[in-house]
């Protein structure tokens, strides 16, 4: 039985281990945010968070309403910014459960269309996006230099 909820002032310790093993290596800002979201959360954003059965945190999910994304031809589209699983709840729906709740609140909000990325080689989170609907529009090349 997956559990899925916004998030709550009560979880913040729980999304930011979670949220911090998604994005790793930036805990002062992953602190500055989660405050800031729990203490005035945005009307254009949400965080979605599963329950396992001991009522602990399995996974999160984060959405933003974003006036344009690629290959999309409505505005505002649902983005999935970031969706996470622990590694010993996965393959057990909870993404799957995570995302169906990020596109009621996305068309609830006026949204025909989601968008998400993933990185290149992320081909697990290719699977997922494939099988929960997505398809892929567009690859891109990013590129740095130092100054
Ligand atoms: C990607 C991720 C969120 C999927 O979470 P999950 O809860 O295991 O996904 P679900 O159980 O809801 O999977 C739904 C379907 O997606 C597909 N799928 C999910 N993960 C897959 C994988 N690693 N390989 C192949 N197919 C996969 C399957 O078709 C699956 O259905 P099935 O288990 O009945 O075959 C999870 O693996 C994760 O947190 N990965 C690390 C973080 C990450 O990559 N996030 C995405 C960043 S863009």
């Amino acid at each position: 039985m997956i559990r899925v909820r916004p998030v709550e002032v009560a979880d913040a310790e729980a999304w930011f281990g979670l949220r911090d093993a998604l994005w790793p290596g930036t805990p002062d800002d992953h602190r500055t945010e989660i405050r800031a979201f729990l203490s005035d959360p945005p009307a254009r954003e949400t965080c979605l968070v599963a329950e396992g059965p001991d009522g602990g945190l399995t996974g999160f999910a984060e959405l933003r309403l974003r006036e344009y994304a690629d290959g999309c031809t409505s505005s505002p589209v649902g983005y999935l910014e970031g969706i996470y699983v622990a590694p010993g709840h996965r393959r057990r729906g909870v993404a799957a459960a995570l995302l169906a709740a990020g596109e009621a609140w996305a068309r609830a909000r006026g949204c025909t269309e989601m968008a998400s990325d993933r990185a290149l080689d992320n081909e697990g989170s290719g699977r997922f996006h494939e099988a929960r609907g997505f398809a892929e529009v567009e690859r891109a090349v990013l590129y740095r230099k130092e100054l």
